[in-house]
């Protein structure tokens, strides 16, 4: 299995290089945040509990997150790959993660770090707010996920700079340079 960490903060580019990595390698895809927002837009309890704390940017609690990736990777055992978006945001759950994967006799192969200025995530932020319809895009709580990601998930890079397996990307530029720089990551370790 080829695993994939897309990681950064807030509007650097996760999602949008996401895309571009499922349509060239075949992988599996999964957003711990588009996850979220359709529980909250079914209405479930558990959409509820993680709304109060996405309206302030702030994490969802990671047993709740942790439980959500067992249940995806249960149906992943005959995947080419996965990429995980998004997730693992705390040591905690990037701790779990590798137990769950050890358990399918896998492991991270790439981390992606993708690099982006607050300025510019922020004005791509309040610029996708326009028309996203997310409750997230707003200056206030804009501030507070930027703070949240510094505070609790940069770390989780140390975890994977240990492993070796974390590669620097420039966020900056157009899509397009950037996924180039992307593959070349991805095919060093596939
Ligand atoms: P989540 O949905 O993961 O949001 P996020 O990390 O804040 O990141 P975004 O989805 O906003 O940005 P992105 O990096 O995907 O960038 P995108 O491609 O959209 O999480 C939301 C919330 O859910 C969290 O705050 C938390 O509460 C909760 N949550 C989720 N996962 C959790 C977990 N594991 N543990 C605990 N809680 C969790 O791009 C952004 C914009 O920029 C777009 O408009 C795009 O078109 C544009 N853009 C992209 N690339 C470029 C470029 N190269 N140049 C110019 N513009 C660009
Ligand atoms: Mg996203």
């Amino acid at each position: 299995m080829l695993n994939i960490v897309i990681f950064g903060p807030p509007g650097s580019g996760k999602g949008t290089q996401s895309e571009n990595l499922i349509k060239t390698y075949n992988l599996e895809h999964i957003s711990t945040g588009d996850l979220l927002r359709k529980e909250i837009s079914t209405n479930t309890q558990l959409g509820a509990l993680a709304k109060g704390h996405m309206d302030k940017g702030e994490l969802v609690p990671d047993d709740v997150i942790i439980g959500m990736i067992d249940s995806f990777l249960d149906k992943m055992k005959n995947a080419n790959g996965v990429i995980f978006d998004g997730f693992p945001r705390t040591v905690a759950q990037a701790e779990a993660l590798q137990e769950l994967l050890k358990t399918y006799k896998t492991d991270v192969n790439v981390t992606l770090n993708l690099n982006v200025p607050d300025e510019e995530l922020i004005t791509r932020l309040i610029e996708r707010g326009k028309t996203s319809g997310r409750s997230d895009d707003n200056l206030e709580t804009i501030k507070t996920r930027l703070q949240t990601y510094n505070n609790q998930t940069k770390p989780v890079l140390d975890f994977y700079k240990k492993q070796g397996v974390a590669v620097d990307i420039k966020g900056v530029g157009t899509i397009d340079a950037i996924f180039a720089d992307i593959k070349k990551a991805v095919d060093a370790v596939k």
